[in-house]
């Protein structure tokens, strides 16, 4: 590994729930620590002030009409950005690679289900202009997959985890990804495959990266 390479670099995973990427993200911040590389590994919704929120909405607690929602997330990812104590542009800046377990295609996916996907994406074009990652790492499982992961892995089902949701958040991602081709650098790993193989690939893909 070229560590020059990875220097400063933002990488952010995405896939549908119970894709595997929360796992693929963490072995990729452990290789790249292995490998000498400074890396600080993060998620969305954050556990700051407005992801703690967020987490109240996606457990049924409180509701709002889903626009609200998408807000909230927009909200949550310029904090994640900017905020004093760990926002990650200034990690960026200061050379430590970061890996973040979703950003703003999670958005276009996740609430174009319900508003359309250019309004999602306006709404977070402050978050694409002030960091855009150097790659994101879409883990694609089928829907019957991830379902049975998710069953198997946990006691009760968030808001987004139905089959016929998943169905559409995947062909969401599908058309985000073809909708930003120009400018967004995307790779799309099968997650199918075993655990290893899926880390195999992607660690591949990121020492290639120029
Ligand atoms: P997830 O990473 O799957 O959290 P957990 O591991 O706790 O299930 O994210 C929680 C949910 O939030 C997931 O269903 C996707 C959704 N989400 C959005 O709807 N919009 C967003 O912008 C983001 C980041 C997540």
């Amino acid at each position: 590994m070229d560590q020059e390479r990875v220097r400063g670099k933002f990488f952010a995973f995405e896939g549908i729930d119970g894709s595997g990427k929360s796992t693929q993200a963490a072995l990729l911040a452990g290789r790249l620590r292995e490998s000498g590389v400074r890396c600080y590994g993060t998620m969305e919704p954050t556990g700051g002030p407005v992801g703690t929120l967020i987490r109240q909405f996606l457990s049924g607690r409180m509701k709002a009409d889903n626009r609200v929602i998408a807000s909230l997330f927009a909200a949550d990812r310029l904090d994640h950005l900017l905020n004093e104590v760990n926002g990650i542009k200034a990690k960026i800046e200061d050379g430590i690679a970061v890996v973040t377990d979703r950003y703003y295609f999670s958005s276009y996916a996740y609430h174009s289900v319900d508003v359309p996907m250019d309004w999602v994406i306006t709404l977070n074009e402050q978050s694409s202009q002030i960091l855009r990652p150097d790659l994101t790492v879409f883990i694609d499982v089928a829907p019957d997959v991830a379902l049975e992961r998710i069953a198997k892995n946990r006691f009760h089902q968030e808001l987004f985890e139905t089959k016929s949701r998943l169905v559409k958040v995947r062909e969401n991602y599908m058309r985000a990804f073809e909708r930003l081709g120009d400018v967004e650098k995307v790779a799309v790993v099968d997650g199918n495959q075993g655990q290893e193989a899926v880390a195999e690939e992607i660690w591949r893909i990121v020492k290639g990266l120029g």
